[in-house]
C-alpha cells in the first residue's frame, strides 16, 4: 500500500485548502438527497420473546439491514469505559499513538484505510483496528498501553459484544426458520475485529467523506457512536438516511456474510460516514465473522424449496475475493451471485 498522511495532524494544520485526494465532487450533490422522513428501526432485545418484537427484528434485517438495539444487556459501565479509553487514546500525541502504527499492507493497528491505488480517494479518518478474537491470534504489539486501562477495557468490551452477537444470531436463525444452535455455532469461535474511528473536524466537511460508501463484508456489525455527533448515513430507496443515535444503543447491521447465508433475504446495506465542520466524531465498529474454514453460502435449510441465489465457498476464498475488490464495495456480492 501507499503511505497516507495522518488525518488528525492534517486537520490541525488549519488548512485553507484540503488536499485534492480528499475532495469528492459527488458528495455535495449527494448531501441534498438526505432523507429526513425515515429512521432505522429500534429493536428492544429484552422483548424478543414476544412475537411482535421478533417480527420487528425480522423486518429490520430484511427491509433495512440496520437497526438500533436497545436493552441489549451490555452493562453501561463497559460501554462508557470503552468510550472514555478510546477518546483518551486519540487525544494522545501522535508520537505516542504511532507506537501502535500499522505495518505496510496490513489493516491492523493505528493508521488509515489501506490505499491500493494512487487514484483512490482518501477518507477523512484515522483508526485503530484490532482483532481481539480469537484470543490466540491477538497481536498485542498493536494494543495500546496508554491509557493504562485500555487493554483491559477493550478485552471486556470484546467479550460482552461477542456474547451479545451470539444471542442475536440465535434470534436471527429463529426468524429465518433455521436451527439457532447450528447458526450460532459458527460464531462461537468467532473472528472479531474492532475498529475505532476518529474523524477530525474538517473545514470543507461537505466535500469529504469519513468513510466511503461500502457494505460490511463480515457477518454482523455492532456499532457504537461515541459522542453526540451524527454522521452515519445508510442507503434507503436511493437516498441517504442519517442515523440519529439513541444514547446507549448499539447500531446493528447485517453484513455480506449474513446476506449470503440468508440466501438474500436479509440485506447488507451500503452506508457511509460524513464528517462535521466543527466537531470531531468517533465511532467504534465491532465486526464478527465465522471461524476460518467455515463454508460461506446459503444455509441448507433455506435452499430446500428456494433456489440458491449465492455461491458457496470457504471463508478464506471469500475474503480473498473481497480484498481484490476492496474499493468497489457492494460489487463483491454481485460476484457471489449464481
Ligand atoms: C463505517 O461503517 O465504516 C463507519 C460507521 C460510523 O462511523 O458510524
Ligand atoms: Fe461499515
Amino acid at each position: 500500500s501507499l503511505p497516507v498522511e495522518n488525518v488528525q495532524a492534517l486537520a490541525s494544520n488549519n488548512l485553507k485548502n484540503i488536499p485534492p485526494r480528499y475532495i469528492r465532487p459527488e458528495v455535495e450533490l449527494d448531501l441534498v438527497s438526505v432523507d429526513e422522513s425515515h429512521q432505522i428501526p429500534v429493536i428492544d432485545m429484552s422483548k424478543l420473546d414476544h412475537h411482535d418484537e421478533l417480527k420487528k427484528l425480522h423486518l429490520g434485517c430484511k427491509d433495512w439491514g440496520f437497526f438500533q438495539l436497545i436493552n441489549h444487556g451490555v452493562a453501561d459501565e463497559v460501554i462508557e469505559k470503552m468510550k472514555i479509553d478510546t477518546q483518551a487514546f486519540f487525544k494522545l500525541p501522535l508520537s505516542e499513538k504511532t507506537r501502535c502504527a500499522q505495518i505496510p499492507d496490513e489493516i491492523e493497528g493505528y493508521g488509515q484505510t489501506l490505499v491500493v491505488s494512487k487514484d483512490q480517494k482518501l477518507d477523512w479518518n484515522d483508526m485503530l483496528f484490532l482483532f481481539p478474537l480469537p484470543v490466540p491470534l491477538r497481536n498485542m504489539r498493536f494494543w495500546p498501553t496508554n491509557p493504562p486501562s485500555f487493554r483491559d477495557t477493550l478485552e471486556k468490551y470484546s467479550m460482552e459484544l461477542h456474547k451479545l452477537m451470539v444471542q442475536l444470531v440465535k434470534r436471527i436463525a429463529e426468524n429465518l426458520g433455521t436451527d439457532p444452535e447450528t447458526l450460532s455455532s459458527f460464531f462461537e469461535d468467532v473472528t472479531q475485529g474492532i475498529r475505532m474511528n476518529y474523524y477530525p473536524p474538517c473545514a470543507a466537511a461537505s466535500k469529504v467523506l469519513g468513510a466511503s460508501p461500502h457494505s460490511d463484508a463480515t457477518a454482523l456489525t455492532l456499532l457504537l457512536q461515541v459522542n453526540e455527533v451524527e454522521g452515519l448515513h445508510i442507503k434507503k430507496n436511493d437516498k441517504w438516511v442519517s442515523v440519529k443515535p439513541i444514547p446507549g444503543a448499539l447500531i446493528t447491521n447485517i453484513g455480506d456474510v449474513i446476506e449470503i447465508m440468508s440466501n438474500g433475504e436479509y440485506k447488507s446495506i451500503e452506508h457511509r460516514a460524513v464528517v462535521n465542520q466543527e466537531k470531531e466524531r468517533l465511532s467504534i465498529a465491532a465486526f464478527h465473522n465465522p471461524k476460518k474454514g467455515t463454508q460461506i453460502g446459503p444455509l441448507p435449510d433455506l435452499v430446500k424449496t428456494n433456489k440458491a441465489v449465492y455461491k458457496t465457498m470457504p471463508l478464506e476464498e471469500f475474503l480473498r475475493l473481497r480484498l481484490s475488490r476492496k474499493v468497489k464495495g457492494k460489487l463483491l456480492l454481485d460476484q457471489m451471485k449464481l
